[in-house]
This record gives C-alpha cells, sequence and structure tokens, in this order.
C-alpha cells in the first residue's frame, strides 16, 4: 500500500466501453456518493443492437454532463477528489477513447492520479458496495454481453479464470434470441419479463455441455436449438408461443450458470459465491443460485440490478483498490479493445515495473 494512498480516499469512476455514459464517485472503495448514468439504449433500439459510432458520437456529447452531475451530487469539486479511474479496455474501441481521453485530460489539468481500469474487474468489485464485510477470496460469475467467466477473486485485483465460455456470452444468447423471437432489443431484460407469462418446461431445450472442461460453458447449441425450433413452427404454418419459448430458453441458461457454478464453488471449497454483469440481474438467476448456495451452506452475494449492469460506481471502487496496490496510468494510456482478465497494459506501479 502506498503511504499517500488515504482510507477514505475519494475516487472519480469514468465508464464509457458500450452503450452507457457513466460516472460516479466513491469514497474509500465502498461508499457511493454519486452515481450517474445516461443510458444509450433507445437511441440503439432502432438499430436491433449497438451501434459503434453512434455510441462514441452519444458519450462526446454527453460525457461532460454525466461527469458535472457525478460531483454535484456528491457535494464535491473536483479539488476534493484523490484520483481518476476509467474503464480502458475491454469495449468498443471508439467509445473506450471517449472515457480515457477524458480522464487523461481531467488528472492532467487537475494533477490527479490516474489508472485505467479492467471492465470485467470492474463488474466484479459491484460486489463490495452493498456487502460492506465481503473481503477475497470468493468465487464470482461474470455473465454479460460479452463475456461468461467464473472468476477465482484470490485477493484484491489478483483474478484467476476457472471456467469461459467456448462461444457466445450468456448475454449474447439472450440478445440474439430475444431478437429471434420478435423482442427486439435489449433482449435480456426483454426475455426475462417475458419468461414470467411461460411455461419453462414447454420446450426441452438443450443444456450446453464442454467436453473435458465441465465447469466451461457453451450456448451456441441452444441458441441455434431456439432458432430451429421457431423454423419448424414456421415451416408447420403453426404459431410459437413468445413467453413459453422465452421462459424454456431461459431455464436452459440458468439451470447451466448454476449448476456449473455450484459445481466450481463446491470442488474449490470457496465460502463465498458473487455474481457480475448484466446477466447477474437476472431474476430466475438470482433465485436459483440463491437457492443452491443456501443448500450447500455457501454466503451467496449479488450486486442490486443498478450495479449489475453498466455502471462507474464498479469502477470507482476498482480504481481504489487499483490506487491502493500502488497502480497508476500515465498520459499514455489507451484504449485496450480486447484486453483480459488480471491484464494490464499501460497501467503499472511507478518505480517498480513503469
Ligand atoms: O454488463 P452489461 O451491462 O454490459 C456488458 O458489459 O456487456 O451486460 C449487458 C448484457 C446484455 O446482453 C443484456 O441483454 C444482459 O446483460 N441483461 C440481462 C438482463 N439484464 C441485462 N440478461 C438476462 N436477464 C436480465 N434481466
Ligand atoms: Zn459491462
Amino acid at each position: 500500500m502506498t503511504a499517500e494512498w488515504k482510507k477514505d480516499a475519494l475516487v472519480l469512476g469514468i465508464e464509457s466501453s458500450c452503450d452507457e455514459t457513466a460516472a460516479s464517485v466513491v469514497r474509500g472503495g465502498r461508499e457511493v456518493l454519486s452515481n450517474v448514468i445516461y443510458s444509450q439504449i433507445d437511441l440503439h433500439t432502432l438499430y436491433g443492437g449497438v451501434v459503434p459510432e453512434i455510441a462514441s458520437r452519444k458519450h462526446i456529447e454527453k460525457i461532460n454532463q454525466v461527469i458535472r452531475q457525478a460531483l454535484a451530487e456528491a457535494q464535491i469539486t473536483l479539488s476534493d477528489l484523490d484520483g481518476i479511474a476509467v474503464t480502458y479496455g475491454p469495449g468498443l474501441v471508439g467509445a473506450l477513447l471517449v472515457g480515457v481521453a477524458e480522464a487523461k485530460a481531467i488528472a492532467y489539468a487537475s494533477d490527479l492520479p490516474l489508472v485505467g481500469v479492467h471492465h470485467i474487474e470492474g463488474h466484479i468489485c459491484a460486489n463490495y458496495i452493498e456487502h460492506p464485510d465481503l473481503e477475497p477470496p470468493f468465487l464470482c460469475l461474470v455473465a454479460s454481453g460479452g463475456h461468461s467467466h467464473l472468476v477465482m477473486v484470490r485477493d484484491y485485483g489478483s483474478y484467476e479464470i476457472i471456467a469461459r465460455t467456448h462461444d457466445d456470452a450468456a448475454g449474447e444468447a439472450f440478445d440474439k434470441v430475444a431478437r429471434a423471437i420478435g423482442l427486439g432489443y435489449p433482449g435480456g431484460p426483454k426475455i426475462d419479463r417475458a419468461a414470467r407469462e411461460g411455461d419453462s418446461h414447454a420446450i426441452e431445450f438443450p443444456r450446453g455441455k464442454v467436453e473435458g472442461s465441465p465447469y466451461d460453458f457453451s450456448f451456441s447449441g441452444l441458441k441455434s436449438a431456439v432458432l430451429n425450433y421457431l423454423n419448424g413452427c414456421r415451416m408447420k404454418g403453426e404459431d410459437f408461443s413468445q413467453a413459453d419459448v422465452a421462459a424454456s430458453f431461459q431455464k436452459a441458461v440458468v439451470d447451466v450458470l448454476t449448476e456449473h457454478s455450484v459445481e466450481a464453488a463446491r470442488d474449490l471449497g470457496v465460502k463465498t459465491f458473487a455474481i457480475a454483469g448484466g446477466v447477474a440481474s437476472n431474476s430466475w438467476l438470482r433465485s436459483a443460485l440463491q437457492e443452491a448456495c443456501d443448500r450447500e451452506g455457501i454466503r451467496f452475494v449479488h450486486p442490486s440490478p443498478v450495479y449489475c449492469t453498466d455502471n462507474a460506481a464498479m469502477i470507482g471502487v476498482a480504481g481504489y483498490y487499483e490506487f491502493r496496490a500502488g497502480y497508476r496510468s500515465g498520459t499514455d494510456l489507451n484504449a485496450v479493445p480486447g484486453l483480459k482478465i488480471g491484464e494490464k497494459q499501460g497501467v503499472f506501479i511507478p518505480g517498480k515495473n513503469a
């Protein structure tokens, strides 16, 4: 821990990796003083998914406003801050660059330390916000639009991937199936809602397995099975029930995510299990994991839905722990669209590996 890093340090988090422009002020790595999110969802809904260039243009338009609001709601000014944390990957390069350039400009002009944060590590750190007593080690299921991973959090900033998807991410499967059954974008919340009216046993969809990697995920077979089912209905001139397909598909995803998570948690002997990412706000997944963890005697923690989907509070939290460990970024910090979990590019400990 660097001597100058205060326990109650104020960090401004900035997030712009996809279609949310967000800024947040976090105190002491746990207390969220403000959490401002400008969602571009309505804009992208017109096109059935995120259009990268439109996302970048909207970020540039909104980012100053969102940061100003985050500071105002936290009742502070830039001079009260101790550091700035920004998502620098993974994500859409043009979108990431807006946040990175903004963070660098503020850090330079205000003479504040800067640190680049991994978006997915941020999602995992969202669990610290509402569980003040949560400390590593714990196992975390990360399920978002681009990731489906089981990650062992060994310590603050120390991550080991236990399982990954071999094809689609869980969120991606939700989005593709939603589009196929006419629910549109964003798929996850719409399937979650439609499934409440449906029968999850109406259609028997496959539960993907990966030969030789018992914890890994595969969702492409499930997605194809849904598409085949819909084609079959069309060819027979039959209607299909949107709610039944949504419920049967969601049940298949939830079953696999829950089973693999609990198996890994049991085998690794973990006492605490967490979830993160947009799919972690899924109502069936949360209750299935709660039940399974209760059965196994494992503590189950999860962020509120607002901290599951993209936000900047999670970046402020992750940034706090990066700062505390001594990490800093310079004015050469760049966006890294394909950044891997645990990897650092342009984030270093001064005097050590700079
Ligand atoms: O974490 P996130 O906001 O952005 C990424 O980092 O990708 O996750 C977005 C993903 C989308 O695929 C969206 O459909 C999914 O999370 N999602 C959900 C729900 N809410 C969002 N999936 C299932 N059920 C939900 N309630
Ligand atoms: Zn995300």
